[in-house]
């Protein structure tokens, strides 16, 4: 498979972690070949539109064959970089920080998370999972050491700002971000923020907008 050396577009890459998580979905069912029409018609994209993206990294289907689940999921996990490990850290291990650290799929998915950190005393030494709550004290030290690539920022809003400087001046790569604060980032940190709220909130819109199609 050779990938195409054009920049290919966010859109395009917002689309592939939908692509990953029906294909695994088809391997889980022991479903190894499928056709465009029937890809098209599980995920919701037209089947051009899956040909369109898919041709942007050297296109993966054969005419008369359809795609290769086993093959596409590969592939895609490739592009998106799911084929290493990373290693991360959780800031803020309240009720958001434990719940994710809880979650073990992000670690199968290369996720490793090492260390969660917290300024309340009642928290530190607690472990979840086998993951230890240290004092955010230590935080910059244990990111040198164990070359932490990921810091998962779970702190309240108003401590969202400090705690991202402290990751990127300890030499963090990436940030996932939910506190909801509009972190700055220097332009070689890469920030992806997560609101589980606006979706919600577009649920809200649609209960209305299909409860009172008259207002
Ligand atoms: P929480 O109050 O249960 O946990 C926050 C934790 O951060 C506490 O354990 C606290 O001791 C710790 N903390 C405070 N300052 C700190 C610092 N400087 N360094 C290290 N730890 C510090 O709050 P919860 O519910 O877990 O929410 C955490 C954050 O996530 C909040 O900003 C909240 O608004 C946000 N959130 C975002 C969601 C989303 O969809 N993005 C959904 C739910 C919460």
């Amino acid at each position: 498979m050779q990938r195409t050396s054009q920049k290919v577009s966010m859109a395009v890459i917002r689309r592939l972690p939908k692509y990953y998580r029906y294909l695994e979905n088809l391997l889980n069912k022991e479903i190894y070949r499928i056709s465009s029409k029937e890809l098209s018609r599980i995920i919701g994209f037209t089947a051009s539109q899956i040909r369109q993206d898919l041709n942007c990294f050297g296109g993966f289907g054969q005419q008369g064959y359809g795609y290769n689940v086993e093959e596409l999921y590969k592939e895609i996990g490739k592009i998106l970089g799911l084929v290493r490990e990373y290693k991360s850290v959780i800031i803020g291990a309240g009720n958001l920080g434990q719940a994710i650290a809880n979650y073990s799929d992000f670690q199968r998915k290369g996720f490793k998370l090492k260390a969660m950190f917290d300024i309340n005393p009642k928290l530190i030494g607690l472990k979840i999972r086998d993951v230890e709550i240290l004092d955010v004290d230590n935080l910059e030290d244990f990111i040198k050491e164990n070359d932490i690539e990921v810091g998962i920022i779970c702190v309240p809003f108003s401590k969202a700002q400090e705690t991202a400087d402290r990751l990127i001046a300890a030499g963090i790569k990436g940030i996932w971000n939910f506190a909801p604060f509009d972190i700055k980032v220097p332009d070689n940190i890469v920030i992806e923020n997560v609101h589980l709220s606006e979706s919600l909130f577009t649920l809200s819109y649609l209960l209305n907008e299909y409860n009172n199609p008259e207002d």
